[in-house]
């Protein structure tokens, strides 16, 4: 056994995609204005100069309001400071720079902002390939795409609109308020009087407008995974005549989805039309006494549009601040929403494996083994995940594979064989017992490592909507020729199926190209399973659905690939695995038969009984087969033309 550990875990744990080298998890437990801050690493300065542009803005604004005053007072009365010409010169370049600075602003908020999300994008992306497969085993798919998706866009707005606004409208109330001050300090006071009000309903509004949108994203959430489905599984919904049911149910998510947006925007709707009005009194309190202040005498008409023109700009970012502040809340919520899924462990974090030997010889050693799936809470619990355990899948499970065997498994459905074969590559940690592998522990052996060494043929066949030739190649380092490519093709016996299609290897399978049968698609897995050279073989019913003559053959041409390495075969017919070293024959998660074929089929057990079926019907068959000969024979007319005649098995079905 190897000696040196490494550490896997925490900031060392594994980063597939290197795209950045941001580490979004080291911000995940920091206040969120502090792993906001950590977010625009590197697009600071930008998103500095953007506010810094804001603010030269908004006193380039203030400067033209004192410039209207002076032309007001003295422009218009013939005394100006400067020739009319110069006045007009002085509004037009205080205007190119208000508009400079706020292109310029809102250009680099954008690029901090984009820049940001990508890191989000990519890191998320990163982080669910490295996900435990049990996190996705609970949480759907269309809720973590939504997190993915408008979630992501949600905090995007947060920089590249929200926070910058509020720092334009902090900083045009700064401003407008000096502005004002230095005018008229009466004046001024008194227009500030509804602002503690509009603060103080933006304040309360906050934390409700935060729920419902919460609540709303969920819907959403919800709308998104009924869809996915719906669409990935369309010929069930179909075949099965559900599309009226599906149809009502996505309509009542739909319909809750409106409810929640109706509810939001009504909060928004109270509050804009209350601090609506709250402006407007103000307005036309100021503009009142203002007026009393010049037929007063106290101040100069000047000064008084001066004023009442300070006052819009003054009012308008008060009340744009309590609609920002509303805004921070749905953007907080999105970016909590993310954290959900960036907090949550990686498979390989926290663990401390050993440095990997450099060859595996393909030793597998179950001993007592036990194992349970374990329901965790969704990521919306994350704070509370429970951890439930499910009744034990597998049990006691014991038994030694040495290198080169073949090891069948058989089993009523659900008794655990994808489980047991699924322990090995780490798809899911054992939870009793040991397992080793050329006698390393399997917990510090590295899951890249195992997995790289390991094939897998699944049960459930899933290919990428990509070429034929790169599904085939997903699992090879580096580069292959064309003539191994075929070689494997052979023996899955597809090479002459993919040869057929006009484009060959370079056909598109999926939904924008052919659609494949599901038992080439099966044979299209074994032959990338097998182009990975693995040394640990594992086929997950991998011919179920493949016809019967087909499996023979192929089951032929595997047997030379077997040899040299360890191979376990999940079949149902007893032709498949009779003649495996050994058969472990499963029933509720536990070994209660282990042999060969010739010891376990004259023994009392589920063996015999389910090779006992099988050789009933195969009989009746050579029965039905040999009578129809006969018949041929004394009726040479008869019509029986052999198709279908010739390879008696191939009408075979699937048992047990
Ligand atoms: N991801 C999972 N989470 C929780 N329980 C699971 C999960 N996958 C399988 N199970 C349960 O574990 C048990 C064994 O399932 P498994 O897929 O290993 O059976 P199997 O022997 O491969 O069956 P089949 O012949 O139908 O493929 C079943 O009761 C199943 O419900
Ligand atoms: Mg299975």
């Amino acid at each position: 056994m190897s000696v040196t550990s490494v550490g896997v875990g925490g900031a060392g744990a594994q980063r597939l995609l290197r795209a950045n080298d941001f580490d979004l998890k080291q911000t995940a437990h920091s206040h969120r204005v502090v792993a906001l801050w950590r977010l625009i690493t590197g697009y600071r300065l930008a998103y500095g100069i953007a506010i810094l542009s804001l603010g030269l803005a908004a006193l380039a604004r203030a400067a033209s309001q004192f410039l209207l005053r002076d032309f007001v007072d003295h422009g218009l009365m013939g005394n100006g400071s400067w020739p009319l010409p110069a006045y007009a010169a002085g509004f037009v370049l205080l205007g190119v720079v208000t508009g400079a600075c706020s292109f310029g602003a809102g250009r680099l908020a954008a690029q901090a902002a984009e820049g940001a999300c990508f890191r989000i994008r990519s890191y998320l992306y990163d982080h669910m390939q490295a996900l435990p497969f049990l996190f996705h085993d609970n949480n759907a798919t269309g809720d973590l795409l939504q997190r993915a998706t408008s979630d992501v866009e949600a905090v995007r707005k947060l920089f590249a609109n929200t926070l910058l606004g509020i720092g334009r409208a902090g900083l045009l109330i700064v401003v407008f308020m000096n502005g004002m001050i230095l005018l008229d300090m009466r004046l001024a006071l008194w227009s500030t009087l509804t602002v503690p009000f509009i603060l103080a309903a933006s304040f309360r509004f906050f934390p409700l407008i935060s729920s419902r949108y919460d609540l709303a994203q969920q819907q959403e959430a919800r709308l998104s995974t009924r869809l996915q489905e719906n669409l990935s599984g369309i010929r069930v919904v179909r075949a099965f005549v559900r599309q009226a049911y599906e149809i009502r149910m996505t309509e009542r998510d739909n319909r809750g989805l409106k409810d929640q947006g109706l509810k939001l925007n009504n909060l928004h709707a109270v509050f804009w039309s209350g601090t609506d009005l709250l402006v407007a009194a103000q307005m036309v309190l100021s503009v009142y006494l203002g007026a009393r202040a010049v037929l007063a005498g106290d101040l100069t008409l000047g000064s008084y549009l001066a004023i009442v023109a300070m006052l819009g700009q003054f009012m308008w970012p008060v009340r744009n601040l309590g609609q920002v502040i509303t805004r921070v809340s749905t953007g907080w919520v999105s970016y909590t929403r993310i954290m959900a899924v960036v907090r949550q462990e990686r498979e390989a974090a926290g663990e401390r494996t050993s440095l990997p030997p450099q060859r595996m010889e393909g030793e597998v050693r179950f001993e007592h083994v036990g194992f349970a799936y374990q329901a965790t809470g969704g990521v919306d619990d994350l704070g509370t995940a429970t951890i439930a355990r499910s009744p034990a899948v597998l049990e006691d499970v014991s038994f030694i594979a040495r290198p080169g065997q073949v090891v069948a498994l058989l089993g009523p459905t659900g008794s655990g064989k994808s489980t047991l074969v699924s322990l090995i590559p780490r798809f899911y940690e054992f939870t009793q017992g040991c397992i080793t592998i050329d006698e390393h522990d399997l917990k510090t052996l590295p899951r890249d490592w195992l997995r790289r060494h390991i094939g897998i043929v699944q049960q459930d066949p899933f290919l990428f909507s990509t070429t034929i030739r790169r599904n085939m190649l997903m699992g090879v380092q580096g580069e292959i020729d064309d003539e191994t490519l075929y070689a494997a093709a052979r023996v899955a016996h597809i090479h002459d199926v993919v040869q057929a299609f006009p484009d060959g290897y370079e056909t598109l399978v999926g939904e924008k190209g052919v659609t494949l049968s599901g038992g080439q698609k099966q044979r299209v897995t074994i032959a990338r399973t097998l182009l990975k050279n693995p040394r640990i073989l594992i086929l997950d019913d991998a011919l179920s659905s493949v016809d019967v003559s087909t499996e023979g053959h192929i089951r032929a041409a595997l047997k030379a690939l077997m040899k040299d390495r360890t191979t376990f075969i999940i079949g149902h017919r007893i032709q498949s695995i009779m003649h495996a070293d050994q058969i472990l024959v499963l029933d509720k998660g536990r070994i209660v038969q282990h042999g060969r074929h010739h010891e376990l089929k004259d023994r009392d057990g589920l063996y015999r009984d389910v090779f006992r079926i099988q050789s009933d019907i195969e009989s009746e068959l050579q029965d039905e087969l040999w009578k129809a000969t006969v018949a041929s024979e004394s009726l040479p007319h008869a019509g029986i033309n052999g198709v279908g005649m010739c390879d008696p098995v191939s009408s075979n079905g699937r048992t047990i």
